[in-house]
């Protein structure tokens, strides 16, 4: 008899039950597998990634389940890097790129094949796929991803019998294949940075994705309006369970943990616990975003007014904002140097905050001093894709300091936040948190706002409610 798991109910498995469980399954191969839309998408992303590093092997694994307790997991994300570079989710899977003598490279892609049923493991290990659901057979997997594919089980054995070969692997998500090629951190980074650096434009196939997450995510939006009244007699959790089942129902899930942050919770920049009340008189700050199944995420922000209507200070705050934003978006062209957007931004705010007087100026001395941060907090934005904050390993030259070009996605994200204890602002002003945030795709000639089917100016978002509020 097999042992069965700690206090597992069931003491072993007899030859009989064994025997019994190998044999009567019918052929399951899916022989109508069609090749991915992305495949070919994500074969270019190869080839930009193979003219970095001539002579060299690279290894990018997709990462491993990891444990929550005993036999329950953590829902499962694939390392970034490995989808774009493959277009697949796959769990335990590796993406290696093999160096040629003319410089190229041979991609080939390591799986975590079907269970065999000529043993038990199919059935009784907790990850196996009668307890989690079918895999890909490696056939299968060749056709979808445009790649021949290996039995991952073979991986680290293979990449420690060659040796010669200059190696890089992306740390931190694969223990075993780290293990089994040994290779140097710094060099590693080099090969992070690029996979960061080559997802900062995206392509045509990932744009389209890009315009899903964000439809789907002001038709959240939208939901979250028409509940509101039900999140007045709950709490925020309402809020952020309507825009969740949106993200499910339409995409993979929500891309981040949906900030839904009412009163003075709007001043906490990652205000994730969303268990406060929804109080009429108070605002709403809503960021959330839907991301698709192709694991593409959008980042957008609303502010609303809980009762339909701005209050005076209210209303000034949110105007403020609504400016720096406009003249943050004027910015995202090409060729302008990404900065630019945030310090068009940040200069407004600054300039609004010297005007109202909590901050000593003059808006230059303010601004080179840095002093409108007590009250905005954050950067004015970030590069948005396949994570909510995308390409942050790219190397500085190449993102913060480098230049717009078309095809790039970000966020302009402007905010005010006054805490409810700052005592260097009137008391009305306490507790008052704003931030609008949309996502831009940078065009030829400019930027698309990709979230424009949501209403951004004050009078805009209360005739929004007046018409949608439930
Ligand atoms: N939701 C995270 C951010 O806006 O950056
Ligand atoms: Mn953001
Ligand atoms: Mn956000």
């Amino acid at each position: 008899m097999a042992k069965g798991r700690k206090n597992g109910l069931y003491e072993g498995v007899s030859e009989e039950l064994s025997r019994l469980m190998r044999t009567g399954w019918a052929d399951s191969e899916r022989r109508g597998t069609e090749p991915a839309e992305q495949a070919p998408y994500a074969a270019a992303r190869r080839a930009a990634l193979s003219a970095r590093f001539p002579g060299e092997r690279l290894v990018i694994p997709s990462g491993n389940l990891k444990t929550r307790s005993n036999d329950d997991t953590y829902p499962f994300r694939p390392y970034t890097g490995y989808v774009h570079m493959t277009g697949d989710q796959a769990r335990d899977g590796a993406l290696v790129l093999e160096p040629r003598a003319d410089g190229g490279h041979d991609a080939y892609c390591y799986q975590l094949p079907r269970d065999s049923r000529e043993n038990d493991e199919f059935w009784i290990g907790y990850t196996a796929e009668l307890w989690m659901g079918r895999r890909r057979t490696l056939a299968e997997s060749e056709i979808l991803l445009g790649l021949p594919c290996r039995d991952v089980r073979g991986a680290a054995a293979d990449l420690a019998a060659v040796t010669g070969v200059p190696t890089r692997i992306v740390r931190g998500h694969d223990p075993a294949l780290e293990a089994a090629v040994g290779t140097d951190e710094d060099r590693d980074d080099e090969l992070e940075e690029a996979l960061s650096e080559l997802r900062l434009v995206k392509d045509a196939w990932e744009l389209g994705e890009m315009r899903k997450a964000v439809d789907s995510t002001v038709r959240g939006f939208t939901d979250c309006v028409g509940e509101l009244s039900r999140a007045v007699a709950s709490s925020e959790r309402w809020i952020e369970g309507t825009f969740f089942r949106r993200a499910r129902l339409e995409g993979n899930a929500v891309g981040y943990g949906s900030i839904c942050a009412a009163g003075e919770h709007a001043t906490i920049m990652h205000w994730t616990d969303n268990d406060g009340p929804v109080r009429p008189g108070e605002l709403l700050l809503l960021d959330a975003g839907v991301e698709t199944h192709s694991l593409y995420t959008a980042d957008v922000t609303r502010t609303l007014p809980i009762s339909g209507t701005f209050t005076p200070v209210q209303r000034q705050v949110y105007d403020a904002v609504y400016e720096a934003q406009e003249a943050g978006m004027a910015a995202v062209k090409p060729g302008a140097p990404y900065r630019d957007f945030h310090e068009a931004s940040q200069r407004h705010l600054t300039a609004r905050l010297v005007e109202w007087g909590f901050i000593e100026g003059p808006v230059d001395r303010a601004y080179a001093l840095g002093l409108q941060r007590r009250f905005t907090m954050a950067g004015t934005g970030h590069m948005l894709g396949l994570d909510v904050h995308d390409c942050a390993q790219a190397r500085t030259a190449e993102y913060v300091d480098g230049v717009l070009e078309p095809g790039m996605v970000l966020t302009v994200e402007p905010g005010l936040y006054f805490q409810p204890d700052d005592l260097t602002v009137p008391e009305e002003w306490r507790g008052i948190g704003v931030r609008i945030e949309d996502d831009l795709v940078v065009t030829e000639d400019g930027h698309e706002n990709l979230s424009a089917g949501l209403p951004r100016s004050s009078s805009e978002v209360e005739a929004w409610m007046a018409e949608f509020a439930g």
